[in-house]
C-alpha cells in the first residue's frame, strides 16, 4: 500500500467505511518485517531445516506471517525439504518477468515460500533494473501481506551473494556445530560482518549439540574469540540436540515440527522460535532499510 492508498484508507475510516482496526492494520503491513538471515561457515550443518522450522513454528504458535526466501542459488532445496514441486522459481521473475505473486507457494500454516533455483548466476551479476524489480516487488508483497518476518535460507560461506543478503538484513542467526572447523568457519563469517557492519545482530544456534551444556559451551568458545579479536557481542539463541528423527522428516520431505512434533529438536525449535519472537528490537528495521541496504550491498543505485 502506498501513502496515497493509505491516505485513502484514513479518509474511508473518517467517513465510517471502514473500521479503525483495518486501518490500523493496514498502516502496521507498512511498518515492520523483521528481516533475518540464516547463514553457517560451513554447509550442510542445518540451515534449511532450522529455517522452515523456525518459519512454521512462528506461523503456527505465534500466528506470524512470514515468508523464506530460499536465497541459496547454489543448491536451493526449500522447496524439496517441504515436499512441494514449484512451477517457478526466483529466477522466472529476472527471465520471463513473472509476478513474485505468480512464484511464490504457499506452505504449512500459510508460510510463504520463494523458491530458490540452483547454480543461477550471482545475483550480482543481474542488471540494475532486474535487481530493482526483485527489491520493488519483495517490498509490495512485504507490505500487501502484512509480512512480520521475512526469513532469507543462504548458502554457506563467504560469496557476495551471502554476504549482501546477510548484510541487508536486521539481523543473522549464524548455525554452528560443535566441530572444530564449522566454528573457525563460523568465526571467518562473524569477521567479516564485523568489517562492513560491527552493529549487525548476529545470533548464533548451535546445532547437533549432545546437550545444552556442551552447546553453551560451544557458543561461548565462539563469543570469547568474537569478544576479544572482534570487540563483538554474540547473541545465544538456543541449540538443537543431534536428532534421528530430522534426516527422517527430510527423507519423507515433511518438515519435523509438523511430522515429529515430539521429538527433541521439534521442541527446541519451538523454544527458538519463542526465544525469536520475544526479542523484538525496539529499533527494528524496516523493509526500507532492507531495500536501502539491499541496493547498497547489491550496487544498484536507485532513482
Ligand atoms: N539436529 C540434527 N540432527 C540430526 N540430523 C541433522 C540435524 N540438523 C541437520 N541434520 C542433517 O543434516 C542435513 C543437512 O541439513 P540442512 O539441509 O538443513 O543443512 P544446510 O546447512 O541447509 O545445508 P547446505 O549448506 O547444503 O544448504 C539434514 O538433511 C539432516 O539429515
Ligand atoms: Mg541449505
Amino acid at each position: 500500500m502506498d501513502q496515497a492508498e493509505g491516505l485513502r484508507l484514513l479518509v474511508k475510516q473518517f467517513r465510517g467505511e471502514v473500521q479503525p482496526e483495518i486501518v490500523f492494520k493496514q498502516h502496521d503491513a507498512l511498518s515492520s518485517s523483521r528481516i533475518i538471515a540464516v547463514t553457517s561457515g560451513k554447509g550442510g550443518v542445518g540451515k534449511t531445516n532450522l529455517t522452515l522450522n523456525l518459519a512454521i513454528s512462528l506461523a503456527r504458535d505465534h500466528g506470524k506471517r512470514v515468508l523464506v526466501l530460499d536465497a541459496d542459488f547454489g543448491t536451493a532445496n526449500v522447496d524439496i525439504v517441504l515436499g512441494m514441486f514449484p512451477r517457478y522459481n526466483i529466477s522466472h521473475l529476472f527471465l520471463e518477468n513473472r509476478s513474485l505473486e505468480e512464484i511464490i507457494l504457499v506452505g504449512p500454516h500459510d508460510v510463504k515460500i520463494l523458491p530458490g533455483v540452483s547454480g543461477m548466476a550471482n545475483l550480482t551479476s543481474l542488471t540494475e533494473g532486474q535487481k530493482m524489480r526483485f527489491f520493488d516487488e519483495l517490498e509490495q508483497y512485504q507490505a500487501k501481506y502484512a509480512l512480520d518476518y521475512i526469513l532469507i535460507d543462504t548458502g554457506a560461506g563467504l560469496s557476495s551473494n551471502v554476504t549482501n543478503f546477510l548484510l541487508a538484513s536486521d539481523e543473522i542467526i549464524v548455525v554452528v556445530t560443535p566441530e572444530p572447523t564449522s566454528l573457525s568457519d563460523a568465526y571467518a563469517i562473524i569477521k567479516v560482518m564485523n568489517q562492513f557492519n560491527p552493529d549487525l545482530k548476529t545470533n548464533i544456534v548451535v546445532n547437533m549439540a549432545v546437550s545444552e551444556e556442551s552447546a553453551k559451551r560451544v557458543f561461548n568458545t565462539l563469543e570469547s574469540v568474537s569478544d576479544k579479536f572482534l570487540n563483538k557481542t554474540l547473541n545465544y539463541l538456543g541449540f538443537m540436540r543431534f536428532d534421528k528423527h530430522l534426516p527422517t522428516a527430510v527423507r519423507q520431505q515433511k518438515p519435523l515440527v509438523l511430522s515429529y512434533p515430539n521429538s527433541d529438536v521439534s521442541i527446541e525449535i519451538l523454544r527458538l522460535a519463542h526465544s525469536l519472537d520475544s526479542k523484538i528490537d525496539p529499533q527494528q528495521k524496516t523493509m526500507r532499510n532492507f531495500f536501502e541496504l539491499a541496493t547498497k550491498y547489491f550496487g544498484w543505485n536507485h532513482d
